[in-house]
């Protein structure tokens, strides 16, 4: 597959839906940069609407055309998932691509509002209520994608099915978010199998930035040794514009075929062009998936409707 895939290959988006959560901030800010200047709609699914707002003014200043709209999201709370899935269907009556981008990482121990540890509540199970209640639309739009964004950290992750959310102990920041970034690739490959089966017209892939400049490290800014670490890796990393573009061909490249991980293609993928790469074994484990797919429903009581 081609190394040479730039944004010029995009082609005209118009008439097309486009979701993007965490719209509003770092990559998927600047996947909403692109999508919007090819015509595309695109809804920011944000969980502030003074942060989105201020994102969609930004976009508007270089495209003053870009066809924006905001629909609240919070991904730590089922309830506000369920309210942004019946604003959206009675707005819109389609969706060609959704793409799973918002997420946390390396918090403090915290639960979201429906008590599930925030990291894997928001990074997955949030994203996985929304993509099970938005299926059924993307299902009935021809030729649709969905896309969900892991990272690097999935190397470090490992699943306790019975401790899945550290309800019995054991959170550790970074584990939490290596989890969380595993959870993203199984999910992805099991939903892959599954539209697969059922062949439902639609590819679900999985994409991921390298290391990125973005607001992600918010967290671990605070630490001055982690500051010089950060400050020292940024000869390693990336701006968000380029980070961006795994997630973004991963979600409009013709070629791509459902199940396809894309990620940059320098040393040790943390930086460079978009190309195809690989994840670990552990993210290809059917075993695991399925579990990993069957507690999902069980903790947010949601299922889909293959
Ligand atoms: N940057 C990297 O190097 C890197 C590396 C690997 C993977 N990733 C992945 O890339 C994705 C995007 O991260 P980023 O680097 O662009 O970070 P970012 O600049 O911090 O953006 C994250 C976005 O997610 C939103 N978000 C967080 N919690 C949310 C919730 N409960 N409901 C709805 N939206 C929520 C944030 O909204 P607020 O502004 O309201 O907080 C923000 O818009 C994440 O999934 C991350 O794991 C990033």
């Amino acid at each position: 597959m081609s190394s040479n895939w730039t944004v010029d290959d995009i082609k005209d988006l118009k008439g097309m839906n486009i979701i993007v959560t965490g719209a509003n901030s770092g990559l998927g800010f600047e996947a909403s940069k692109i999508y919007a200047s090819k015509n595309a709609t695109v809804i920011l699914a944000c969980r502030s609407e003074e942060k989105a707002i201020d994102a969609m003014n930004k976009i508007k200043i270089e495209n003053s055309k870009a066809d924006l709209h905001f629909i609240r999201l919070d991904l730590g709370d089922l309830e506000s998932i369920e309210s942004f899935v019946k604003t959206y269907k009675s707005k819109f009556k389609k969706i060609d691509i959704l793409l799973n981008n918002a997420g946390i990482m390396t918090v403090p121990y915290d639960v979201t509002k429906d008590g599930f540890e925030l990291q894997n509540g928001i990074n997955h199970l949030g994203h996985f209520a929304l993509t099970a209640q938005l299926f059924d639309l993307i299902k009935s739009t021809k030729d649709s994608r969905i896309v969900n964004v892991s990272s690097i950290a999935h190397k470090n992750g490992s699943i306790d099915f019975d401790n899945y959310l550290y309800e019995k102990g054991g959170y550790g920041k970074v584990k939490s978010y290596s989890r969380s970034k595993l959870s993203n690739l199984l999910f992805t490959y099991e939903l892959a199998r599954k539209v697969e089966e059922n062949k439902i017209d639609m590819k679900v892939l999985v994409a991921h930035p390298g290391v990125s400049q973005t607001e992600l490290g918010r967290t671990i800014k605070k630490n001055r040794v982690a500051r010089a670490l950060i400050s020292m890796m940024s000869f390693f990393s990336q701006k968000a514009s380029q980070g961006t573009l795994p997630l973004v061909r991963a979600s409009l490249d013709e070629n791509a075929q459902s199940g396809d991980y894309y990620g940059p293609s320098g040393f040790m993928e943390m930086k460079g062009k978009p190309v195809k790469v690989k994840s670990n074994k552990k993210s290809h484990n059917i075993e695991s998936a399925k579990k990993l797919w069957d507690i999902s429903e069980d903790y947010t009581g949601i299922k889909f409707n293959i």
